[in-house]
């Protein structure tokens, strides 16, 4: 057989998993744990994905070098991993030495090969951050139905998709002030030097529908991408530039490559005796029968489906030898939402439920087919309750408990001719659930373990053998021994998806952990251990908590990002762009680049009003010279008459994302002092710098 290597996505960096992100992992585990107990040598490759713009802000968000920020979600991606039974050989980060060191090798060849241009491009710049803008970082309102703070890539409300440049009012989303263009260097991959290639190799190597998808792209115009990012960046640097960096999906899929590096120069994998190129070089030119395999989401199948077969062909690596996709979570039948409590982090499930119920699930409901799952709580509850604990899990629960007190834990040496066909007819399912497993069909090799459960209750419950054994002993040894049977070889089946619920049942009869071979064996005439706890039915409340518990996550971090002193030292707070709630990383005490960035200014207050309907606001109008007019409002309201504040000079946090409140938007920080002791409602004062200061200089 040949060696299979299997990768799932690397996680991005900048957040933590959630439940939606488990899907694709569990399943690439549930197929890798098949394989291994199959005997067929595998390996499960990932890391973290940790390179970006995101990644550079959040960590400046939160006064954190951008490894420290990495080193901890790494840290926190895996022990979600681990704790949820997902088994990686090597969880590696794309911020490492051998990544580097492959990219670079990758994008030499790219370009040695004539595959790159280098062109200028105009983008997005921000004179204020001094850089150029991901489209994620630019925020206005829709060109299409003219929601205002929707991003420069797409519209959250009318979903229609454009150019940044097509935004209307267009603002930095960390500093608010509009943008300007700016043309600058781009290295760009031609795609379309690959069309035949990829147009050949896509329909043979991805599912049916992503290679119809795609096959508009390929027929089409296959547009340049461009793989370079100007400084300020966070990856690596292109050989050849001074201020250059990839875009870090050039280098995601590379860790796929580097990881795998990492695993052969362990002790385990320098014994399983393979390198990095014999897996990743074709056969006859280098490397070794091997087969790859990647899980991925559906939503970056362009990334692996185009440019990484173009990019490994250009770099003279082995191709996958398949491309697996998997559609997208939805919770109760609606995309997951944070303010229902349904964008359940991997940490908060963990918290309040077993881990091994969403294993079971998700199970139930994957098959090879590219679809959306959903996860319906209710259902989820009462999939869990009624099969693995009802049917499966009190099979073995009843004839385990009754054998070991009733009958001295001694299976019979014979079994009565009905057990016997139930369990010849439960051995007889095994070759289709093997091909299930194969085919990555869960949910189909699961209905097999259901149907087996159900005809061993069945028997079980017609032998009712706890009447039985008041007369006849033996016959109700016999029923026990071939109920435990059937038992015995549904925690075979489960091990993928359940290893440790079938470790468990493994050690009750005396057995190491199981093999698929262990499938042929019957246990006779040896004794059962004592039934150790398997799973317990889901408590609703215990889903309820979950539920809640996500709700009060996020409002955690929209707190964080509300409050003026977090967001004073953290000011991209309110705007930045996230796929998934912050990191709780503490910022300790703050380093002195942090404390660099928060910009403060000499502000000329033109204009002070009361609101009346605030206890504490007033609305301020600050010059600050060249930055220009803005609308400030300022809990002083207690401590100042606003007449005597117009005209007056004071010092303003002038790059704090601007926030929406209640009466406007307002668009920078009056500072002001207040005795810590103190409620500081009429004890405050704001700062004035002395003479010679003017409106828009900067305070040191
Ligand atoms: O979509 C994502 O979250 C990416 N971090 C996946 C990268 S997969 C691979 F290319 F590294
Ligand atoms: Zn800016």
């Amino acid at each position: 057989m040949n060696k299979r290597l299997v990768t799932a996505a690397l996680p991005y960096a900048n957040g933590p998993i959630h439940i939606g992100h488990l899907v694709g992992y569990m399943q690439a585990d549930f197929w890798v744990r098949w394989n291994k107990m199959n005997g067929q040598d595998c390996i499960y490759i990932c890391g973290d994905d940790t390179h970006g713009t995101p990644i550079m802000i959040k960590a400046r968000e939160l006064g954190v070098t951008p490894e420290q920020f990495i080193a901890k979600s790494h840290a926190e991606h895996l022990k979600d991993f681990t704790d949820f039974g997902i088994e990686f050989d090597n969880y590696s980060s794309t911020n490492s030495e051998e990544n580097r060191r492959l990219s670079e090798e990758f994008y030499i060849k790219m370009r040695d090969a004539g595959h790159t241009t280098v062109r200028p491009r105009e983008q997005f710049w921000c004179d204020h951050d001094k850089m150029f803008l991901p489209d994620r970082f630019v925020k206005g309102v829709c060109p299409k139905c003219s929601s205002p703070d929707q991003y420069g890539d797409s519209c959250d409300k009318c979903g229609s998709t454009y150019a940044a440049t097509d935004l209307k009012k267009p603002g930095c989303s960390i500093c608010g002030a509009p943008p300007s263009l700016k043309a600058s260097d781009t290295i760009a991959f031609k795609l379309s030097d690959f069309r035949d290639f990829l147009a050949k190799w896509v329909p043979e190597h991805a599912p049916e529908e992503v290679a119809n998808k795609l096959g508009e792209w390929i027929d089409g115009d296959l547009l340049d991408w461009d793989i370079s990012r100007d400084a300020p960046y966070f990856g690596f640097k292109i050989p050849g530039f001074d201020s250059k960096y990839f875009y870090v999906w050039l280098d995601a899929p590379i860790g796929y490559v580097s990881s795998t590096e990492q695993w052969c120069n362990s002790k385990e994998g320098k014994a399983r005796g393979y390198t990095m190129d014999d897996y990743w070089k074709p056969v006859g030119a280098g490397g070794k029968d091997a087969e790859i395999y990647h899980f991925i989401g559906k939503d970056i199948i362009k990334f692996h489906c185009l440019f990484w077969p173009a990019m490994l062909k250009t770099a003279g690596r082995k191709l996958p030898t398949e491309i697996f996709v998997n559609g997208f979570l939805t919770v109760n039948g609606e995309k997951m939402s944070k303010s229902k409590g349904t964008f359940v982090s991997a940490r908060t499930y963990l918290d309040n439920l077993d881990p091994q119920f969403l294993r079971y699930y998700f199970a139930s409901k994957l098959n090879s087919q590219l679809q959306d799952i959903d996860l319906g709580l209710e259902d989820f509850a009462n999939r869990v309750n009624s099969d693995l604990v009802g049917k499966i899990t009190n099979l073995g629960s009843r004839g385990a408990q009754m054998l070991g007190k009733r009958l001295d834990g001694a299976m019979a040496k014979s079994l009565d001719v009905e057990g016997l066909a139930l369990l010849t007819r439960s051995q007889a399912r095994q070759k289709k659930i093997a091909e299930y497993f194969e085919a990555r069909d869960f949910a189909k090799a699961l209905g097999e373990v259901r149907e087996m459960a159900d005809e061993a209750n069945k028997y079980f419950d017609e032998k009712a053998p706890w009447n039985l054994i008041k007369t006849d002993p033996e016959a109700t040894r016999q029923v026990l021994t071939s109920t435990l049977n059937v038992f015995r070889l549904i925690a075979i089946d489960l091990k993928p998806i359940l290893p440790q619920y079938s470790d468990k049942v493994a050690a009750l009869f005396g057995e190491a952990p199981y093999k698929w071979a262990d499938i042929q064996k019957v246990v006779l005439a040896g004794k059962v251990g004592e039934y150790q706890h398997l799973a317990t039915r889901i408590e609703p409340k215990k889903i309820e908590d979950m539920v809640e518990a996500s709700k009060e996550e996020v409002k955690k971090v929209t707190d964080t990002r509300s409050n003026p002193q977090a967001a004073a030292a953290a000011t991209a707070g309110a705007t930045a762009p996230t796929k998934a709630p912050a990191a709780a990383v503490d910022p300790g005490v703050l380093d002195i680049d942090t404390f660099n960035k928060v910009d403060l200014r000499i502000g000329k207050i033109i204009k002070a009003e009361s609101i009346p309907e605030a206890d504490k606001l007033l609305k301020l109008q600050i010059d600050l010279g060249p930055l220009g007019t803005r609308q400030v409002f300022a809990g002083i309201k207690a401590a100042y008459d606003p007449a005597t504040l117009e005209g007056r000079l004071t010092v303003v946090v002038a790059n704090l994302a601007p926030r929406k409140m209640k009466f406007g938007m307002s668009e920078g920080m009056v500072l002001a002092a207040s005795d810590p002791a103190g409620g500081g409602g009429k004890d405050l004062f704001i700062l004035s710098p002395d003479n010679g200061a003017k409106p828009g200089d900067r305070v040191k």
